[in-house]
């Protein structure tokens, strides 16, 4: 007998068209398709072509008018500043319209670029919406980057306004947010016309020119209304590790993506209107994009809104204190989360001060979930943990365990099988440079046949020729992940590792590429590399090993807090770079590429072979002794 699962994947796959346009029914559209894809440009893939739609009307509006205005949409809560606040969807509706009046006057129009810069509070959302309520495309950038991170992505989306807050609180620090806007468009080329900053009452800003105040703007506007949009026109542009110092601004559009995070909140999350869903992430992510705002408003889920972090927050215990206090039926988080909670109350005695009857899964994602973890969490929480995989540039889970189409058994180390939607297939070059399929239990290039599903990027703004070759270039007909990994003979999935040098720190995206391009503008520094290092509560954290130019008089003890502080300072904290070491040459090929693979193992204290392209061998016992003089490998396996 087939599961519902299976038939689910098999309905997808057969008839796509038809699978969607029935999942299409969910969602209130002005305008219904004239084609549900339209496959005549490859490898342009559009969904809902003909069709318009606005999203924040199918995220907030329809709620208000279905009879939902007194349901809780978003709930606040902020250890940090010790507030916990509900917004009902009549709030939100009357918030994002007032909103969107202040950007309207203010010139902005359908298509027009907004930068959200904001931190984990409730007008971060209503920002979002409200550009979405004008056809605006909307840039959030995280906060944890820096103000040259931030000039980059005013460079690429050009964006008419910026919405900010003065300031985010990481805890026991007030990060300024002005300062780091203000720096950030001197360096820019271009120039937002206006930004409108909330007041927040730990640290205020200084206005200039040009600027507005938040609440005297929301005050003296007039609600707007909802403005339909093309289903293929841009909702948001992301910026996202690439393998480069120059981030991908991942386009997300309005059709498909409305109709792909509605049917993964049933169908992958297991959730129903009027539950409350909690993903404990940043909206600066894509995490919180699809699942701390839309998803589950599209849903007409309640979402929790959450400032501050897992451990170390003025309460002990405060992922369970939100789930009780809020009745949370889903929690969604990464790995790097539950290490911390774990590491802080091994034996999970906080647990028992709460009552966590309403959580039934924790979903958790973003980076390889270790099954010591995911062991951990299901003994102490008595819930499923679902494993689940996917990335920005897709919006919504390539693989999950979909506990809305009856769950199937755990596998730890594994996210379960490919979500419905998707055609998962591990791929290898030949020889003679074509491509084939390995079978299972064979390691390749996890790729995803085109066309993708709705909701994953259509493109990179205003580059399609990047996107064909940063993702579709290399197998034809495909789009490929950057991870690699295996399928077994009971068709679960496994994510082994990057095919490119990106790492995840602490469930955050990096490039060490970019990281390099810092280091290396160091006057003193003449060759570099950044490696990703297992680290027990991270995941991941980079290194730098470092080749100074010859006569550089000064010390190791000098230079090394140089170079943490410039990656502090042009790529942001969020990197979490603190270790770098001075060495006399890094290992290389004949052919001079440097063996980064190989450093990592040493680093790691992973076995490893010497290769046999190296073009001298020796240097990596002085690799071995330098990363042994600074504490590598951490713990010998
Ligand atoms: N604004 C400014 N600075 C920020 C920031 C923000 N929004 N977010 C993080 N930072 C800073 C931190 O303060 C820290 O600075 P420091 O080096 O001065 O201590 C640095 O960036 C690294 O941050 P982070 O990686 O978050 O480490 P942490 O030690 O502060 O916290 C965890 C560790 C595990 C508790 C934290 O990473 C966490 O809660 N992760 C949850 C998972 C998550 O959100 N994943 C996102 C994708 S799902
Ligand atoms: P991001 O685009 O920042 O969400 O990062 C996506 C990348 O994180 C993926 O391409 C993977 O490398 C990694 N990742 C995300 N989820 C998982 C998971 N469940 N298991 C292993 N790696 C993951």
């Amino acid at each position: 007998m087939t599961t519902l699962y299976e038939q689910t994947l098999r309905r997808a796959r057969d008839d796509p068209e038809d699978f969607w346009a029935q999942a299409a029914e969910a969602i209130s559209w002005a305008r219904r398709w004239d084609r549900v894809l339209d496959d005549s440009n490859p490898p342009f893939y559009r969904w809902f072509e003909g069709a318009r739609v606005n999203t924040c009307y199918n995220a907030v509006d329809r709620h208000v008018e279905a009879g939902r205005g007194k349901q809780p949409a978003l709930i606040y809560d902020s250890p940090v500043t010790g507030t916990v606040a509900a917004l009902s969807y009549a709030d939100l509706r009357e918030q994002t319209a007032r909103l969107a009046g202040v950007l309207r006057n203010l010139g902005v129009r359908r298509g027009d670029r907004v930068l959200v810069y904001m931190p984990m509070i409730p007008e971060a959302a209503v920002a979002m919406l409200a550009c979405a309520r004008l056809g605006a495309v909307h840039s959030v950038v995280f906060g944890g980057f820096a103000a040259k991170e931030l000039a980059t992505r005013i460079d690429d989306a050009k964006p008419r306004v910026v919405l900010t807050a003065s300031c985010g609180i990481e805890i026991a620090r007030i990060v300024e947010y002005k300062p780091l806007l203000d720096e950030a468009i001197v360096m820019s080329a271009h120039k937002p016309s206006a930004t409108v900053l909330l007041q927040r009452p730990q640290q205020a800003a200084a206005l200039g020119p040009g600027d507005h105040d938040w609440l005297d703007a929301v005050a003296a506007a007039q609600p707007a209304d909802c403005v339909p949009v093309e289903a293929t026109d841009p909702l948001y542009i992301l910026y996202t590790s690439g393998t480069t110092g120059v981030p991908k601004g991942v386009v997300r559009d309005n059709g498909g993506h409305l109709v792909a995070l509605d049917w993964s909140m049933r169908h992958v999350y297991g959730m129903a209107p009027g539950e409350v869903y909690w993903a404990a992430s940043d909206i600066g992510w894509v995490v919180g994009h699809s699942y701390i705002v839309y998803a589950p408003l599209i849903h007409g889920c309640t979402t929790v809104l959450y400032e501050g972090k897992p451990v170390g927050t003025p309460n002990a215990g405060a992922f369970w204190r939100v789930i009780a206090d809020h009745g949370v039926s889903a929690l969604f988080t990464a790995p790097t989360a539950f290490r911390a909670i774990k590491r802080e109350d091994p034996q999970g005695k906080l647990i028992d001060n709460f009552d966590l009857s309403s959580l039934r899964t924790l979903f958790l994602a973003g980076e390889r979930a270790d099954p010591d973890t995911v062991g951990w969490a299901e003994e102490k929480l008595e819930v499923p943990v679902i494993d689940h995989w996917w990335q920005t540039e897709t919006g919504w889970p390539i693989a999950a365990n979909c506990v809305g189409l009856g769950a199937l058994p755990v596998k730890h180390g594994s996210p379960t099988k490919v979500v419905p939607g998707y055609d998962v297939r591990i791929l290898e070059h030949d020889d003679d440079g074509s491509s084939r399929e390995l079978p299972p239990g064979e390691t390749g290039a996890i790729a995803l046949r085109l066309p993708l599903p709705p909701g994953c990027l259509p493109t990179l703004w205003k580059n399609d020729d990047g996107y064909v070759d940063s993702y579709l270039s290399e197998f034809e007909g495909y789009y490929q992940t950057g991870d690699a990994g295996y399928v077994d003979q009971d068709g679960y999935l496994y994510i082994m590792s990057r095919t490119d040098d990106l790492i995840n720190v602490a469930g955050h995206r990096l490039s060490t590429g970019g990281m390099e391009e810092i280091l290396a503008s160091h006057p003193e520094v003449a060759e570099c590399a950044v490696i990703g290092v297992a680290d027990s509560l991270k995941g991941q954290v980079p290194l730098g090993l470092v080749v100074l130019y010859a006569g550089s008089a000064r010390s190791e003890a000098e230079i090394v807090p140089e170079l943490v502080q410039i990656v502090r300072d042009q790529l942001g904290p969020v990197a979490s770079f603190k270790v770098a070491a001075v060495v006399d040459r890094l290992p290389k090929t004949r052919s001079g590429k440097v063996l980064r693979g190989t450093m990592r193992r040493i680093a790691d204290g992973v076995p490893y072979t010497v290769p046999a392209t190296i073009d001298d061998p020796a240097i990596l016992d002085e690799i071995e002794q330098t990363l042994s003089q600074i504490g590598y490998p951490r713990q010998p396996r």
